[in-house]
This record gives C-alpha cells, sequence and structure tokens, in this order.
C-alpha cells in the first residue's frame, strides 16, 4: 500500500512540493473543460499535488484564468450561444463581467481541437473563473496542501495583448497575497520578465522557468544571436546553450522543460544546480514511465487519472483526493 503525500506531510514545505508532483495541466483538459471551476473540482478530486493554469488580466484589471490572451473559436461561444468563427477580442479589452458573457464550457465540434480531447465532458454555461475563485474553491474542498504553478501568459511578441510584465506580476500578486496562498504557490512563464518581476517583489515565492525549442515556439532561441526577448536580458549562449545553467544564473527554482527535450544528462545537471525539474504536456503511460526512470521531479498532465495510476503502480506517493462540487 502507498502512502499519501499529504498524510507524510511533506507537500508545501520549502516552497515547492516536495515527493513527485502530480500536476492537473489547466485543471484536467483530458477530462474537463480547460481552465474552468468543473476541470480543477475534477482534479482535486482525483488527487493532485499542484493545479497547473494560465493567466491573463481583464481591462478592469481581474485576474481570470484563460490559456489564450484572446476568446478563440476552438472553445468560446458568444452571448448568443454563437462559436466564434475566428479569434475574439482579447480579454485585455474586456471587462470582467463582458469575458462572463462567454461560454467555455465545451469544444467546438468542427474544430480539430475537440479530436485531440475524445474523453472531455462538456459543461455547458462554464464561465471564465477568476483565480480567486480557484483559490476559493480549493478552500471549499478542505484542501489544504494542494499547490498552483500559475503561469503569466504574456508574450514579447504582442505587447498589446497584456499588461506590461511589470505591472502583470504585481497584480498577480496582491490576488495571492490576498488569500494568503504564497506558501502555496509557483509563478511560472516563457516570458522570464515576470519571473524576476516576481522574484523581486516576493523572493519567498518560488519560480519555474519555461522552456522549450520547437517550431511552434522557440523561447530560449539557442544559437542565435543576441539573447532571447522572451529570456529577461538572458543570453543562453552565455551558458553554451544549457538551459538549467540559464535558468540558475535567473535565480530559478525550477525548469520546466517541453517534455521532448530532457534527457538524463540535463535532469542530472539541473539537479547537481539545485534545481527542481517538471515537464509538460504528457500524456502517455508510457512517455510518463521514461521521464519517471529520467528522474523528472514532477509531470504536468491532461489526465491526472492517468499519471495517479502510473505512480500508484510504481509504489510512488500521491496526493490524496479531495472531491469537491465546483
Ligand atoms: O505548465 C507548462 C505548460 O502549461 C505550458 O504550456 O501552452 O499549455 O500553457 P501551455
Ligand atoms: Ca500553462
Amino acid at each position: 500500500m502507498t502512502t499519501s503525500i499529504a498524510a507524510m506531510g511533506i507537500v508545501g514545505l520549502a516552497g515547492v512540493a516536495q515527493g513527485f508532483d502530480l500536476q492537473g495541466h489547466r485543471g484536467a483538459r483530458g477530462l474537463m473543460p480547460e481552465n474552468s471551476l468543473p476541470g480543477f473540482a475534477k482534479a482535486l478530486s482525483i488527487g493532485v499535488s499542484t493545479l497547473e493554469l494560465d493567466l491573463a488580466i481583464t481591462k478592469d484589471n481581474k485576474v481570470v484564468v484563460i490559456h489564450n490572451p484572446r476568446f478563440e473559436p476552438e472553445i468560446a461561444r458568444n452571448a448568443d450561444g454563437q462559436w466564434l468563427k475566428e479569434s475574439g477580442p482579447a480579454i485585455n479589452s474586456l471587462t470582467l463581467d463582458e469575458v462572463r458573457t462567454y461560454d467555455v464550457g465545451r469544444l467546438n465540434p468542427n474544430a480539430s481541437y475537440a479530436k485531440r480531447y475524445p474523453r472531455q465532458q462538456a459543461i455547458d454555461g462554464t464561465r471564465v473563473p477568476t483565480l480567486s475563485e480557484v483559490f476559493e474553491l480549493v478552500k471549499k474542498a478542505g484542501n489544504e496542501t494542494v499547490r498552483f504553478n500559475i503561469e503569466t501568459k504574456l508574450s514579447p511578441d504582442n505587447p498589446d495583448l497584456s499588461l506590461p510584465p511589470e505591472e502583470f506580476a504585481r497584480i498577480v500578486l496582491a490576488v495571492i497575497q490576498k488569500h494568503k496562498m504564497q506558501d502555496r504557490v509557483a509563478l511560472q512563464s516563457f516570458d522570464w520578465r515576470t519571473l524576476q518581476e516576481v522574484q523581486r517583489l516576493a523572493p519567498e515565492i518560488p519560480t519555474s522557468y519555461l522552456t522549450v525549442n520547437q517550431s511552434w515556439l522557440n523561447n530560449t532561441q539557442i544559437g542565435q544571436p543576441g539573447p532571447s526577448p522572451w529570456m529577461s536580458g538572458f543570453d543562453i549562449d552565455t551558458y553554451d546553450g544549457s538551459r538549467p545553467r540559464a535558468i540558475k544564473a535567473a535565480g530559478g527554482r525550477v525548469w520546466s522543460s517541453y517534455y521532448q527535450e530532457v534527457d538524463a544528462a540535463s535532469v542530472a545537471m539541473a539537479h547537481e544546480l539545485g534545481l527542481l525539474v517538471k515537464v509538460w504536456t504528457v500524456n502517455k503511460p508510457r512517455e510518463m514511465e521514461k521521464l519517471i526512470d529520467l528522474g523528472v521531479d514532477g509531470i504536468i498532465t491532461d489526465y491526472p487519472d492517468v499519471l495517479r495510476d502510473v505512480l500508484l503502480r510504481r509504489g510512488i506517493a500521491t496526493p490524496d483526493p479531495t472531491p469537491v462540487s465546483p
């Protein structure tokens, strides 16, 4: 029989989850609408050590949980119940009340995105939650250990779609502090500028540095002249292209890599530097097994139920489920 992480009392020490970190990506994207209260409730009901989520800030400075800076036709229906025909208004151009008029509870069946998540249950009428509502849900669940891996979604390529990084970080930290969640959060971003600001304003909060080098996003720009605009002035080539070394120099506590871009040597290097390694987004049991064998400290998955089964099979401690209705 395995011991639960909560029973061992080892979550939340030193500002980062101890033990293997089972993170529900966007709540439980494979099972419930992403970044939604039903999705976070599902993850809590399954039992995760961390809820992963994405943030935007509305025109009236409310912190909301949504992945893209605009409403997208793959997910959003307008107040008339019609699927958007193209990318809709930017979140930062709408008030919270206006954001709430959109329904994000069902994947558009005509979009290829829907085919990626055949197990996702639709919950019509679901609205974009605020970060405060996610914290309240966790309190309602009576869960005193689950952590939050909070991603600031902004991009140096699209400065008009968000507040500047300093302001973004300040507003998010105010919500975290209001709910007294400083000991239970990590801030993550592809855009390292917000992470630098979090370290300056709230050094007790761990920062998790996202890296990816793919055609759809390349934030490190290894081998290209000058620092990447995503990396807040750090030039990865100064560190021989080593992502762990660059993150250590930037003051990060966690290296969060696209899962296909880690190997045994890079994980070992990160650990030597005192970094934890958390990988995303891993949905197949065989991939999960391989990454656990490599020594990663946590996996971010759309299917927390699948990862939990993998961990249980291997005798790795898992967090207690805390069922709650959204
Ligand atoms: O936690 C990291 C992961 O969520 C980053 O990718 O695009 O799903 O936010 P994305
Ligand atoms: Ca994310």
